[in-house]
Formats: structure tokens, sequence, C-alpha cells
């Protein structure tokens, strides 16, 4: 007989079957009793203690176990070779000297984004990328000076287009084009609509920015058929990808994205603050015969290798995106996002995908259909909405979950007493995220019990016993 879908057992046997289940045991999962814990004790690997149901690789992904292994092999490469680390290759070890490291990282990289090796540079943060691809993309005349990026998008993102407007003499008021989601009742971004506030603005606008996934909504936006529209309109698009890559399949090269730009510590797991990524699409990239290149903002580690240490003043730029570099890279940052795009070559992003499709609609089925949540539910309907599209080409990993006002304080609470850690956006979202590459469907049934009973609990609490006297 079939398992009940919403029974432990059907999501212990989808664990037996999950093809993917081996990757968990790369990462390090914390403990109930490490997250709760006042004082960092050694990394316990959670053998011995019941371990957290982490959902949170939209914000933070764990800790690969090879991470401080390969971050200590290249701090001894420099304490025993001193400047010599650069260079040097050893008969013992797979560390490419310090200088390489970049390049290797970026050849790793590609295959995330679906892009070619001389596409991808991996360096700076996000914003700082950002930044330099506005410098380089963002050539605002009196005719063509806007900008269009969606009303909602990641302050960061807003910030540096503001500031970059500004920078170019003209008025973010005027000049930044903010597509918000039709009516108060949705946060999402249809494809027709976007596609129309570019059709209404083509005139006048120099540049596009937007997200390949949305961070609020978990949306995963047709970023072809946005692309090929922009450049129907003889516009550039660049892509913030900090909620797509290590997510979702990506084929930046073949969409004929211009430039994007993403973080490596959500689902790529390669640390706090991690080493960021860039692409550049490749007929950006090249220097042209009489020696010319795409104008940006230059320093010394974009330029060309061969010459860079001749201290010359002429730059000639690395051709592709590690010509866009700006200095000399943290080998030890670099080291860790190396460690977690091994893991990476332990899979495809294609098996990551479809495993993660499956999970998120089990997510997603737990929530709205599960007993629990039809209990839940029973008299005045359930507490929450998910504002992630259903559709599962049109989100990532990630379901957005909004409570209804009052409750996020005391759920947030609850699930942190019961180890669960996801992430919350005040004053009412709740983003849960369950990450293919060790996320399994016991997590998800555990977030799910345990946030159906907070659920039940913040709804009493809200009815609570009436203040005397009151009625108003
Ligand atoms: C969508 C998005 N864009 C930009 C950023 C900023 O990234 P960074 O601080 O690495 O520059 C973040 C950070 O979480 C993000 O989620």
């Amino acid at each position: 007989m079939p398992l009940d879908v919403f029974s432990a057992e059907y999501a212990w046997s989808e664990d037996d079957r999950d093809p993917l289940r081996h990757l968990r045991s790369e990462f390090i999962v914390p403990s109930k009793h490490d997250l709760q814990a006042k004082r960092l004790r050694e990394v316990d690997t959670g053998a011995s203690e019941e371990i957290c149901t982490y959902l949170c690789g939209n914000s933070l992904g764990l800790q690969p176990k090879r991470t401080s292994k390969v971050v200590s092999e290249h701090l001894n490469a420099w304490a025993k070779k001193g400047v010599y680390g650069h260079f040097m290759k050893h008969e013992d070890s797979n560390l490419s000297g310090f200088l390489n490291l970049d390049a290797e990282a970026a050849d790793m990289m590609a295959p995330l984004v679906g892009a070619k090796t001389h596409e991808v540079a991996i360096m700076e943060t996000l914003t700082a990328n950002l930044h330099l691809m506005l410098a380089s993309f963002y050539r605002p005349n009196k005719d063509k000076y806007k900008i269009i990026l969606e009303g909602k998008a990641f302050p960061s993102d807003h910030y540096a287009i503001e500031s970059q407007i500004i920078h170019n003499g003209f008025d973010p008021r005027d000049a930044m084009i903010c597509i918000e989601p039709r009516g108060s009742s949705t946060a999402i971004l249809e494809t027709s609509q976007i596609l129309s506030a570019i059709d209404d603005h083509a005139s006048t606008t120099a540049l596009i920015l937007l997200p390949g996934v949305q961070y609020y909504t978990g949306q995963y936006l047709d970023i072809k058929v946005i692309t090929m529209h922009a450049h129907s309109h003889g516009i550039a698009i660049g892509w913030d990808l900090a909620h797509a890559v290590g997510n979702v399949e990506l084929s930046l090269h073949e969409w004929d994205v211009d430039f994007a730009v993403w973080c490596n510590y959500k689902y790529v797991n390669a640390g706090p603050g991690a080493v960021a990524g860039l692409f550049v699409n490749e007929k950006h990239g090249f220097n042209d015969q009489s020696g010319t290149f795409r104008p940006r903002l230059s320093g010394w580690w974009g330029g060309d290798k061969a010459i860079r240490f001749e201290m010359g003043r002429q730059f000639v730029p690395i051709p592709g995106a590690q010509g866009f570099q700006i200095g000399n890279p943290s080998s030890l940052a670099i080291s860790a996002l190396i460690a977690s795009l091994e893991v990476f070559q332990m899979t495809s992003v294609d098996a990551l995908r479809q495993k993660s499709i499956k999970l998120t609609a089990y997510l997603e089925q737990m929530l709205l259909e599960s007993p629990f949540a039809k209990a839940l539910g029973d008299q005045d309907g359930l507490p929450y909405e998910i504002l992630t599209p259903s559709a599962s080409e049109a989100r990532g990993a990630q379901l957005s979950v909004r409570l209804l006002p009052n409750m996020l304080e005391d759920i947030m609470a609850d699930l942190e007493y019961n180890g669960v850690v996801v992430d919350e956006r005040k004053p009412d979202v709740v983003r849960v995220a369950p990450a293919p590459m060790y996320n399994s469907f016991k997590d998800v049934w555990n977030f799910a019990q345990i946030f159906i009973n907070a659920c039940a609990n913040a709804k009493i609490k809200l009815k609570g016993p009436k203040t005397r006297g009151g009625t108003s």
C-alpha cells in the first residue's frame, strides 16, 4: 500500500530514495545545543547531538566539512612558502599558487551560471561588482539615462543604482523606473508587466537591472525572455543572481545576458561575506585589434597576467570578465569558495534542481494540504499565505510565507526554541528554503510540524483573554 504523503514514514522513504542524499554528509549541520550555547565550542559534526532543522540556505549556506581543510592547506602554503606560495605547485597537493586561484575558481564556477570560463570572474562583493558593472554599462546621455529596476529591489541594488545616477549628474526621481507589483494583493511581478514597462520607457532607458530570483518573494524571473525583450529595444540588461546561483539552472551565455553579479554565501556555501562572482558576456569583454576595450574602472588585477608584474603604465585588460578585476583577491576567501565548488562537482545543477523542485513542492503541500494544516485552518482559515508562485518554473528553493499581523515574533521564538532555523522579513514574512544540497524531506516534515504548531500557539495567544473591561 502506498504511504500517506503526510506521514513521517513517507518523508523518511523519500530520503532513502534521494540520489543526492550522500551530499548532506559533506556539510556541518549545527546541533540544537550549539545554536543555543553562549560559548563557541569545537564544531561538532552532529554525530553525538541532536541536529537542528536548517532551512536558511537562502541567507547563509552551511559550511562544507572540507572548507577548513582546504583553507588550512592554503594557510600552510603561506606559512611554509611565504611569497613563493604565489607561484608554486606541490607534488603532494592539488593547490594552485595564490596567483592562479581566482582563475581556477572562475573555471569551477562557470557551469553553475551557464557561462564560458572567460565570462566569469571571482572577485569583490556583489554590491562592489554591481558598481563596477554600472560604471561600465551605464553610460547615460541626455536622451537615454533611465535605469529600470524593481520597486522592491534588494536595498543595496537600489542604493547602488541611485548613487550611480547621481554620480552621472542625473536625478534619481526621474531616472529610476521602479516596477511595482500590480495591486496590493500580490507581491509578484508578471513577465508581461516587466515587458510593458520596458516598452513604455524604451526610448529613454539606458540600462535594466533585475533579480534572477527575487529575495523577498522567491520568484524566479524569466531571464531569457526578459533579456531578449530588452535587446529588442537595444537596451543592455544585468541580473542580480544572489538568490539564483546554486539554486536554479542558469544559461547566462545562451540567454545572451549582458552582465550578472552574485554573492557566494547563500546556496553556494562559501561562508559569510564570501568572495563574490561576476559574469560579463564575451561580446563585451574582448579587446579589439587597435587595443581598445570596453570602458571600466580598472585595477592591476584586471591587467594582462603576462605583463602584470612589469609595472607598466598601459592597462591591457585580460580578455573577458577577469579583465574587470581590480585588486589582489584574498586567497583564503577564494580557497573557501573552491572547497564549496568541489562539492558542486560531485553532482550537477540539473540533479540539484530536480531534487529542489520536489522538496519545495513537498514543503508547499505540507503547509497547505496536510491534515495538520487543515486542522489549523479549520475554523477561520490558515493564518498564513504563500507569496511565492506555485509553478516550479517560477520559483527556486524558497517559499516566502506571509503571516497574519502580529504573529511573527512568537512564531520565530517558537521555531528557535525547537531548533528550526529560517529567516524573517519583518513585519510578517518567514522565508523557508530547503537547499537540495543538504536538506532532506525529513527536514521539511519536521519544519512543517513545528511551524504549524507554532502558528496554532500564536493564534491562541492573539485571540487571548480579553483585556479587563475593554470591548473595543
Ligand atoms: C538580492 C541581493 N542583492 C544584493 C545583496 C548584497 O550583497 P553583498 O552584501 O554581498 O554586496 C544581497 C545580500 O544578501 C542580496 O540578497
